[in-house]
């Protein structure tokens, strides 16, 4: 094994990753996070699944057209109609699209899901890479719930599909039903059984429902897989996929014991997250591992004591080796223009000059009532002056009353479509008020399914941040909003996730 071993990174944060409850998103925000994959410089950028629906396509195919560095890969299932659609929007990625198409291997999937013969599943497998190598030769193929197929089988599939011509083979567990050592096995068993295994790249990729989507990929590239499939933050269908945080910094910080190498720039893994968590409304859990808020805190006097001596005494990675400055400035109100935009640049947010001025006028207001601007603040202030466009509803005033005597009542005024509308409703308490008249102004019929307020920072003048839940036919969306006043910030929550279902891409349900 040679000490230069590199580790193709395959981030399908924008397809598996979109597959998260509530984290759809609309084209212009899938752009904006694979720039900054481009940034991370991730080998592959998974874009959508481009025959799910017309704005999974445009996706695709914006983000084939704009992105440069690397490779831009679309999923399909193993059919050909899939597969030209597919590369209808990849073809803008030139020698850069990658056909990424699959079909389920295991007897459980072929039996109660596709209702066909091993057989024939081969047969359309072999099918449909053939078909999409007439396009290109960057042919990906992935065997679906590969850890719960008969090894023999899936040999003898992963034989087959190098033989018609992919180049990168997949082992995807779909389940994430797998354990460390097994994953180990199963890659070291198709490395020595299958005789044109030389020929392709073979890749992992882990669901993260026991907890090990992690672990089982470190495995499988220790037995000798060659590219990981990842997301940030781990977001993904259900427990989520494989976090790219985790397995980039693994490989990293272990570098002793596994000599594997990934091209990833890590120092812009902190402002992806950030900027994933604005624009999905899911939150890092604090304690998670490398982006969690607490990743680099030390909070026992003995481990402050030990940092101060020495950092390494408790760190075992640096926070700036993920472009986390922990000696950050804190803006205030005689922070100019200059001090505002350079931060915003070390937070990842490369905005466009009338973008900046939108944020720094909403700056300068929050900075009149609030002493300290934090960072949390400004990515607050990036999520509703910048990230959130395309309002369809806008809130324009409001003014609630309540307290212990009077009923709670909320007087609202909104934009809806371009035209300006009023009302007042009484409820439970003022959110319930503030909700109900922007229900009865809008006409939406979306349920509530969540709703949280925290603060964005600490004291009491601090901004309050809501998150809010909606379902509507079927899907989720997340809506945040933040403000001084929290009942601002809760009907802002509100109206964003209503904007959101009006604007993310609508979705086929396309059965895998
Ligand atoms: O989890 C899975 O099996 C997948 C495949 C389509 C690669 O996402
Ligand atoms: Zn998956």
């Amino acid at each position: 094994m040679s000490d230069k071993q590199n580790v193709i990174i395959f981030d399908t944060t924008l397809r598996d990753g979109e597959q998260s409850p509530g984290a759809s998103m609309n084209i212009d925000e899938k752009l904006r996070i694979a720039h900054q994959l481009e940034k991370l410089n991730v080998d592959v950028i998974e874009a959508g699944f481009p025959i799910a629906s017309v704005g999974d396509f445009e996706a695709v195919k914006k983000v084939a057209e704009s992105i440069k560095g690397p490779q831009i890969a679309g999923l399909c299932r193993a059919s050909f109609k899939d597969i030209d659609r597919a590369w209808e929007a990849l073809q803008y990625a030139g020698e850069r699209g990658r056909i990424h198409t699959f079909i389920a291997t295991s007897d459980i999937h072929m039996e109660r899901k596709l209702q066909m013969e091993p057989a024939k599943v081969k047969e359309a497998a072999i099918a449909a890479v053939k078909h999409a190598a007439q396009y290109t030769s960057n042919v990906e193929f992935s065997c679906e719930d590969a850890v719960r197929t008969r090894i023999e089988f899936l040999a003898e599939m992963v034989e087959a599909v190098i033989d018609a011509g992919a180049t990168t083979v997949n082992i995807p567990d779909t389940v994430g039903y797998a354990i460390p050592h097994e994953f180990y096995e199963i890659i070291s068993y198709l490395k020595q059984n299958v005789p044109n295994i030389d020929k392709a790249v073979l890749s992992v990729h882990c669901h993260n429902d026991l907890g090990l989507s992690v672990a089982n990929s470190l495995a499988a590239i220790r037995a000798g897989a060659g590219q990981v499939e990842c997301t940030i933050n781990g977001i993904g269908e259900r427990a989520g996929n494989c976090s790219l945080e985790e397995v980039v910094m693994a490989l990293r910080t272990r570098h002793d014991i596994m000599p594997y190498t990934t091209a990833v720039n890590t120092e812009h893994i902190y402002a992806a997250s950030r900027l994933l968590s604005t624009i999905t409304g899911i939150t890092v859990q604090p304690n998670k591992a490398i982006v969690g808020a607490n990743a680099f805190a030390h909070e026992a006097g003995i481990h402050q004591h030990g940092v101060m001596m020495d950092k390494e005494t408790y760190e075992i990675m640096t926070p700036e080796s993920i472009g986390l400055n922990k000696n950050k400035l804190v803006l205030g109100k005689h922070s100019g223009r200059h001090a505002f935009v350079d931060r915003l640049k070390e937070l990842g947010y490369d905005l466009e000059k009338e973008d900046i001025e939108k944020a720094f006028v909403r700056f300068k207001a929050l900075a009149d009532q609030k002493k300290e601007i934090f960072d949390e603040d400004l990515d607050a202030i990036v999520a509703d002056e910048v990230v959130r466009i395309e309002e369809r509803y806008k809130l324009m005033q409001m003014n609630v009353a309540s307290g212990s005597f009077a009923a709670p009542t909320a007087t609202v005024q909104m934009e809806i479509d371009g035209e300006v509308k009023k009302g007042a409703v009484m409820g439970a308490g003022p959110v319930d008020a503030t909700f109900k008249a922007i229900k009865e102004l809008t006409g939406s019929d979306a349920e509530l399914k969540q709703f949280s307020v925290g603060a964005i920072t600490g004291g009491t003048d601090a901004q309050g941040e809501c998150t809010v839940r909606l379902s509507e036919n079927g899907r989720d969306v997340i809506g945040q909003g933040a403000h001084e006043d929290i009942i601002v910030a809760s009907a802002k929550a509100y109206i964003n996730a209503l904007n959101k279902i009006a604007s993310v891409i609508e979705r086929t349900r396309v059965s895998l």
